[in-house]
């Protein structure tokens, strides 16, 4: 049920004619209100124009909001620092989608069920022969993460509330094993199953890092910080990887398919795929005697190099997500006796430079999400490789719960952008030996 509330009209005249039209305007409980222009082409014959969609809303969300000139983010009304600070990311999930904190009974109940979704059918495990050892993990989870689809399509009736809700369950507890194992896959290595006693964060270090030989155990601190790390990659509004995977669901696609297409969007380095870009850029500069020449490269447009980690669509401020992965960078790596990690020195250099540079001033670009994520996890031994697969991980929740929000809203329509076309007017065929 909508929740959106009428906060007057917006008047849209057409200069030079007596064409106008007279629009609601609709407001929501924090944040701009939104021009419905639902009946603007009905009544004015006209498109709005928002290549990218960045002044654009494409839903109403109860999910995730975020003021991007405070550097505000809240899960379901949830500060990020206090759930960063006191929940953790399976309760998280159940945050997200549901809409409610749970109590003691309904987060165990909902802990259980998804542990007991951890294994994937074992013809899965056929899928991952196919890749060569050296491909991207990404490439691996498009692939077998979309190859869900082949083991549950044909029992899934989106329109069944429980069916929805069976499928978010394997999903939040499935992609992370399949992400160990192509991480495990790329190595040579056993696939490590699941084990039901270990927590999630706890479960995915153990995938990723034991092997048969021997027993592993978890190290608390790295439990923490993957726990951390999966908390604050949940959800982001509709980011470009949520709006694919909305798009994808309103055609009545299946959501491991859904899921898939979120993944193939998240690879994009402009994207999901920064964090990966953030420690090869900290690498190729080497050393902080080299961050004005860099800086200066960036500046330069004709270098198209950007200064990755850094910017962001919606944050003109610090996104409040930098700042907690940046204490915890210290924190962490502080608790893995590593007293000197040269690549985070350089990203605090580069962070303080830039912060003081007017070319980042007048574009408010502050660092975001992937600045310091990168260093954290190649402190806890995770290769450069699998990070975008780790943001994929933490993401899927909020991928699941938008789309369940997107199926379960009564107005909901397939998506279908319009265009402002620009290319030649009607023409008749040339034959190919009348033309010059
Ligand atoms: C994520 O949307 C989300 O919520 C995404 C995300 C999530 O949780 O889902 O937060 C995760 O994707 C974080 C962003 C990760 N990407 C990067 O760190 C890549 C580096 N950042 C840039 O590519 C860029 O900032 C974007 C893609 C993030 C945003 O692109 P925009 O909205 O087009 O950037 P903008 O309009 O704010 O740019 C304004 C100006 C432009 O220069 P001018 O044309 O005005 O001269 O700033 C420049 C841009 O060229 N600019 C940068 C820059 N980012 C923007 N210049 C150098 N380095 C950068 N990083």
């Amino acid at each position: 049920m909508s929740s959106l509330k009428r906060a007057g009209d917006v008047t849209i005249t057409i200069e030079g004619t007596n064409r106008s039209a007279t629009l609601p305007l609709l407001a929501g409980t924090l944040g701009p209100p939104a021009v419905d222009i639902r009946k603007l082409y009905q009544e004015l014959g006209v498109f709005t124009f928002d290549p990218g969609y960045g002044e654009t809303a494409s839903c109403e969300s109860k999910i995730t909001y975020i003021d991007g000139d405070a550097g505000v983010l809240l899960y379901r009304g949830y500060p990020i620092e206090q759930l960063a600070e006191k929940s953790d990311f399976v309760e998280v999930c159940y945050l997200l989608m549901y809409g409610e904190l749970p109590t003691a009974e309904q987060l165990a109940h909902f802990r259980r069920g998804v542990t007991y979704h951890t294994m994937v059918h074992e013809q899965l495990r056929r899928f991952f022969d196919g890749f060569r050892r050296d491909a991207h993990p990404m490439a691996v989870m498009c692939g077998v993460v979309g190859a869900l689809a082949a083991f549950y399509h044909d029992n899934l009736d989106i329109n069944d509330p429980r069916q929805r809700e069976i499928a978010a369950y394997r999903l939040i507890a499935k992609v992370p094993t399949i992400a160990a194992w192509a991480y495990k896959y790329s190595l040579g290595q056993p696939f490590i199953y699941p084990r039901n006693d270990l927590s999630y964060a706890a479960n995915f270090l153990h995938m990723l890092n034991a092997v048969p030989a021997e027993e592993y155990k978890v190290s608390p601190t790295l439990e923490k910080a993957m726990d951390l790390i999966l908390i604050l990659h949940a959800d982001h509004e509709q980011n470009a990887s949520t709006s694919t995977v909305r798009l994808a669901g309103s055609t009545g696609a299946n959501p491991f398919a859904c899921i898939a297409a979120g993944i193939a969007a998240l690879w994009g380095p402009a994207h999901g795929g920064a964090n990966e870009a953030v420690l090869k850029m900290l690498s190729d500069i080497g050393h902080p005697k080299n961050i004005p020449a860099f800086i200066n490269e960036v500046k330069d447009k004709n270098s198209h190099t950007k200064l990755m980690g850094f910017g962001h669509r919606v944050y003109k401020n610090f996104d409040p997500r930098a700042k907690i992965m940046k204490e915890s960078c210290h924190a962490v790596l502080k608790e893995l006796g590593v007293t000197h990690e040269p690549l985070l020195e350089l990203a605090m250099e580069l962070e303080r430079i830039a912060l003081t540079d007017e070319y980042f001033i007048s574009r408010k670009l502050y660092p975001n999400v992937d600045f310091y994520s990168g260093i954290i996890l190649k402190a806890m031994g995770i290769p450069t490789s699998m990070f975008t697969v780790i943001f994929a991980v933490a993401r899927t929740i909020g991928w699941i719960s938008q789309w369940k929000e997107l199926i379960e809203d009564p107005s909901q329509r397939i998506g279908r952008p319009r265009q402002v076309y620009t290319g030649p007017p009607r023409r008749d065929y040339v034959p190919i030996e009348a033309r010059g």
